[in-house]
């Protein structure tokens, strides 16, 4: 069994970045270590669980450079200097662009909190929860050039409560969001020779 280099993007909290740090501790990943969490703000709170955790993390902020393409390509060299295997998109809210798509030609994986191909974008949860879905749910997926449209690797819903809150909503879609995301990832590592 060979082992694999990962990274995590994240933007925000970080919670799924911990789920999955915590597996590999945990050796519900197997022969893996996030070498690399790339963080796109640098007062994302994931940074404070990467410094506990011990992860090695870049921020790097598009706002420095003069285009996407050049942004990513900055980030591809870090990514290449740490000989990365596979991306996973944790929370990460920018659209992954051609540079990276081209380098990482199904290998970066994203989480979705919906059930795809419903309730695409940046607030899925508050969309579905507004329309009045009856089954909420996640999705886990390879990222293509359509946004939220890549090919499905996995998905798991739950039944509306009467009554339940959106943040009610929000921590059952996050729970299943940690189990199921570090159990892709040790599934797509391993799967291959
Ligand atoms: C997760 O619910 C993830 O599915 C969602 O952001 C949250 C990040 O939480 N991703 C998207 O909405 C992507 N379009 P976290 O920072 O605590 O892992």
């Amino acid at each position: 069994m060979s082992f694999h280099n990962i990274s995590v993007f994240a933007s925000g909290n970080g919670t799924n970045f911990e789920a999955i740090e915590k597996a590999i501790e945990e050796h519900r990943i197997h022969d893996a270590k996030i070498v690399l969490l790339i963080v796109d703000h640098k007062d994302a709170p994931v940074i404070d669980r990467a410094r506990r955790l011990k992860v090695p993390y870049a921020i790097v902020e598009r706002k420095d450079y003069e285009s996407k393409e050049k942004y990513e390509e900055h980030i591809l060299a870090l990514l290449k200097a740490k000989e990365v295997e596979w991306i996973f998109l944790a929370g990460y809210m920018k659209i992954i662009e051609h540079t990276l798509l081209d380098a990482y030609p199904n290998r970066i994986i994203n989480i979705h909190p919906a059930l795809l191909p419903a309730f695409k974008g940046a607030h899925a949860i508050q969309d579905s929860y507004d329309y009045g879905v009856k089954v909420f749910g996640i999705t886990i997926h390879y990222v293509s050039k359509e946004l939220d449209g890549g090919k499905i690797i996995a998905q798991k819903a739950f039944e509306y409560t009467e009554g339940e809150t959106v943040e009610e909503v929000e921590t059952r879609i996050h729970a299943l969001e940690h189990a199921l995301y570090p159990a892709v990832v040790e599934k797509l590592l391993h799967e291959e020779k």
